[in-house]
């Protein structure tokens, strides 16, 4: 097929894994005979150090024109430090997600066999833990109503039953194609957001009679993630529980380096690591591309494309096998790899599988 590809690197260590991602999605192309163009666009802190704009205006279109968008991270320390800036490069991640009405964030929490003993939880609790969180992405206290002086601030957790509908819609379905066990994920007890999601929810449930819809607090699905993580199949959260969860998920996992995510909606769907620009690490080759690559092979079967998503996710288990390992994950003693090693290790794999 042919495929147009938006790259968005943006800020941190973006650009480095961006690069192994991208790499990667040329290999599988020319292995798979599609035809791969590809332009970038910018955003984040480099966007608005250029334009002062963390989405331009020409990103946007440049999306909008695309068939899918690969986005690596964004953030920088001077803003973080800095309460009072006006602009933020996280706004264009937020301004990405809503123009492009991305309300269903899928982001997959597995583990991966070698890499238990990274978990700080016990091996008979993570082993075998594979779930998804379906994180609504364009609704909630992130895009609310918002106030602040220097007395007083508030956000609003706000969202409409059509908003609730369609993100659950989306829960079911998953839950349909994988184990039919959805968990509702809510504060029904203390928000009056949380109630709607709870009502439609039970208003839903009847039409997926297959399927075993289950509602937990969210402070007790925190508690049971690191529990006995295995309960869950699709779980399915508002976004600000969703952002903390997913955070949460990574630690089954063993490093945040590991976890990918697809954004899909409206229009243009994203496909991105849930990590962030991690500036401490920026230039240094230290940066695990995985998720960036597990991103991508997100994206090929997004597009129905299950042999190119399959290969790279055999390249990437043979890497871990092989203990072709970025730092933080490495095993002690073992041979030192980086950002571009790991990379071209999984790039040379596929070529030859
Ligand atoms: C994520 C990130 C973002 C979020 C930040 C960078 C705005 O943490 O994708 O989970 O909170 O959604
Ligand atoms: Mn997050």
């Amino acid at each position: 097929m042919k495929l147009k590809l938006a790259v968005l690197p943006g800020d941190g260590i973006g650009p480095e894994i961006m690069e192994q991602g991208l790499a990667v999605a040329k290999t599988v192309c020319e292995k798979y005979g599609h035809e791969l163009s590809y332009e970038y666009g910018i955003c984040g802190a480099d966007a608005i150090d250029k334009v002062g704009d963390p989405f331009p205006e020409e990103t946007f279109k440049l999306c909008m024109e695309s068939d899918a968008v690969l986005f690596a991270s964004v953030g920088d320390p001077k803003f973080d430090n800095n309460p009072n800036a006006k602009v933020r490069p996280e706004q264009g991640l937020l301004a990405m997600r809503k123009k492009l009405g991305l309300f269903a964030n899928v982001r997959p929490v597995t583990t991966f066999d070698c890499l238990i003993h990274k978990s700080p939880l016990k091996d008979e609790i993570v082993r075998g833990a594979d779930f998804i969180c379906i994180r609504e992405l364009t609704g909630g206290m992130y895009f609310g109503e918002k106030y602040q002086d220097d007395d007083k601030a508030y956000d609003t957790n706000y969202y409409t039953r059509p908003e609730v509908e369609r993100i659950l819609k989306v829960g079911f379905e998953y839950a349909m194609k994988r184990n039919k066990h959805l968990t509702v994920v809510d504060k029904a007890n203390v928000l009056a957001s949380s109630r709607l999601w709870r009502k439609v929810a039970q208003e839903m449930a009847p039409q997926y009679p297959e399927v075993t819809t289950d509602y937990m607090f969210v402070d007790n699905a925190a508690m049971r993630m690191i529990l006995d993580p295995k309960f869950f199949d699709v779980m399915v959260t508002e976004n600000t529980f969703g952002d903390i969860l997913t955070d949460e998920g990574s630690c089954i996992t063993g490093s945040m380096g590991l976890l990918p995510s697809a954004s899909t909606g409206e229009h243009t769907p994203v496909f991105e690591p849930i990590h962030g620009s991690w500036p401490q690490a920026k230039g240094l080759n230290i940066a695990n591309p995985l998720a960036q690559i597990l991103s991508v092979a997100m994206l090929f079967e997004y597009f129905d494309l299950k042999e190119e998503g399959a290969v790279i996710r055999e390249a990437v288990n043979a890497s871990l096998d092989q203990n072709v390992r970025t730092p933080e994950i490495q095993v002690e003693g073992g041979e030192k790899y980086g950002t571009k090693e790991v990379g071209a290790w999984i790039v040379d794999y596929i070529k030859k599988a």
